[in-house]
C-alpha cells in the first residue's frame, strides 16, 4: 500500500542525513505548548542515530513569510528536544550559509543539529531550486517524515529531492497507511464524520468521502448549510451562502449516504452564558442559532459508530471552544473511542477534543496533519510524498 522507499531501505552507517520533519508546533511565551509532532518525529530519529547516522533536522515554523522573526525560532524546539533524547542535539541559527555548513562539519553520528526555520527564507515556500539544492548539499542523504507539511511543495519538502533523492521516514509512512488504507480499503462498514464550520472548507472531502465511504455524518456549522439548501430555516446561524448550490449538488447526489442532524442545540447569543434549548432542527426561532448538535443525533451518530469497521473523525461538532455547546463535540469523541472500529481523527479541534477527554488512547491513529490529513481524505497525492523514490 505505501510504495515508497523509507529508512529501512538505505544504509545509513556514517551519513549525515537530513530530515525534514514538521515541528511547527504551538509555542506559548516561548515554551512548547503541544509536543505531539515533536514525539511522532522520535521512532526516525532514534533509529537513524541508533544506525549510526548523524541527523540534521529541518522544519519551518509559523508562517515567518520570508523573514528572520525570533517569534518563530525553532531553538525552544531544539532545546525541548535535547530532553527528550539522550543524544547530543546542536542548534544552528540559519538552515543554510556558514552557520549550518559549520554545524554539519562538526557533527558526528549519533548526535543531531536542528537548523533555524526554513521558512525564514521566502524560497522556502516558493520551492526555489537554488536554495533547496543548498539545503540538499549539507547532507549524504534526505529523508522526509513531516507529513503534516508534506502537502506543500516547498524547497525543504519537494526541492531538495531534485539533488538528493528521498526516502520516508516512519512517522509519514504510518500516517499515509493509515489514512490512504482507510479511504482506498476500509474496513466496512466505513463512516466518516465531518464538523467544521464551513462547507467550503470541505467540499473535495465531503466528495471523496461520499464516493468511499457507506455513510457521511455532519455536524458543526456546515450542517446549517445544507439545512438551508433542503429550504429548512436558520434564524441566525451561521450559514454560507455561496455554497448553497453546491451543498444543493451534493445532497442530490447523496442523500442517502449524507446524514445530518435531527436536533441541534441553539443559543439567543454567540457567548458560552447564553440561554439554550434543545430543539428539531425545523424549529429554530427568529433571533437564535444553532451551536451544537442535540443529544438525539449525538446518540444516532454514536450508534453509525458502533456499528463501524472503519471510523475517521475530522472537525468539531459544535461551537467546541464555548464549553457549553463542546458536548456534540465530545459525545462524538467517546463514541469513537468505544468502538471496536479502526479509528482515525485529524484536525486540530477533534484532536485536541480526544486528548481533553483523556480518550486518545482508544483511538487506532491521531493523524500530526491537519491539511495534510484533510487533503488525504480528498484522494489528492500529497507533493511531498510523491516526491520520494518509489519501492
Ligand atoms: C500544519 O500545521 O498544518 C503544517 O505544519 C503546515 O503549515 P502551513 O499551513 O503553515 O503550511
Amino acid at each position: 500500500m505505501f510504495n515508497k522507499k523509507t529508512i529501512r531501505d538505505i544504509d545509513v552507517k556514517g551519513k549525515k542525513v537530513l530530515v525534514r520533519v514538521d515541528f511547527n508546533v504551538p509555542l506559548n511565551d516561548g515554551a512548547v505548548g503541544d509536543d505531539t509532532r515533536i514525539r511522532g518525529a522520535l521512532p526516525t530519529i532514534n533509529y537513524l542515530l541508533e544506525q549510526g547516522a548523524a541527523v540534521i533536522l529541518c522544519s519551518h515554523l509559523g508562517r515567518p513569510k520570508g523573514k528572520a522573526d525570533p517569534k518563530y525560532s525553532l531553538k525552544p524546539v531544539a532545546e525541548y528536544l535535547q530532553k527528550l533524547v539522550p543524544n547530543k542535539v546542536y542548534f544552528a541559527s540559519d538552515c543554510i550559509n556558514e552557520p549550518a555548513e559549520k554545524g554539519v562539519e562538526a557533527l558526528k553520528p549519533g548526535e543531531i543539529l536542528v537548523l533555524e526555520n526554513t521558512r525564514y527564507y521566502d524560497a522556502e515556500e516558493k520551492n526555489d531550486m537554488a536554495f533547496a539544492e543548498k539545503l540538499a548539499n549539507l547532507a549524504d542523504l534526505y529523508v522526509n517524515d513531516a507529513f503534516g507539511t508534506a502537502h506543500r511543495a516547498h524547497a525543504s519538502t519537494e526541492g531538495v529531492t531534485h539533488y538528493k533523492s528521498g526516502v520516508a521516514g516512519f512517522l509519514l509512512e504510518k500516517e499515509i497507511q493509515y489514512l490512504s488504507g482507510a479511504v482506498e480499503d476500509p474496513k466496512r462498514p466505513f463512516v466518516a464524520i465531518l464538523g467544521g464550520a464551513k462547507i467550503s472548507d470541505k467540499i473535495g472531502v465531503i466528495k471523496n468521502l461520499l464516493n468511499k465511504a457507506d455513510k457521511v455524518l455532519i455536524g458543526g456549522g456546515m450542517a446549517n448549510t445544507f439545512f438551508k439548501a433542503q429550504g429548512v430555516e436558520m434564524a441566525d446561524s451561521l450559514v454560507q451562502d455561496e455554497a448553497l448550490e453546491t451543498a444543493k449538488e451534493i445532497l442530490a447526489a447523496a442523500s442517502d449516504k449524507l446524514v445530518l442532524p435531527v436536533d441541534v442545540v441553539i443559543a439567543d447569543k454567540f457567548e458560552n452564558d447564553a440561554a439554550t434549548k434543545e430543539i428539531p432542527v425545523e424549529d429554530v426561532p427568529a433571533g437564535w442559532r444553532i451551536l451544537d448538535i442535540g443529544p438525539k443525533t449525538i446518540e444516532a451518530y454514536s450508534k453509525l459508530v458502533a456499528g463501524a469497521g472503519t471510523v475517521v473523525w475530522n472537525g468539531p461538532m459544535g461551537v467546541f471552544e464555548l464549553p457549553n455547546f463542546a458536548k456534540g463535540t465530545f459525545g462524538v469523541a467517546k463514541a469513537v473511542a468505544d468502538s471496536n472500529a479502526i479509528s482515525i481523527i485529524g484536525g486540530g479541534d477533534s484532536v485536541a477534543a480526544i486528548q481533553e477527554s483523556g480518550l486518545a488512547d482508544k483511538v487506532t491513529h491521531i493523524s500530526t496533519g491537519g491539511g495534510a490529513s484533510l487533503e488525504m481524505l480528498e484522494g489528492i497525492v500529497l507533493p511531498g510524498v510523491a516526491a520520494l523514490e518509489d519501492k
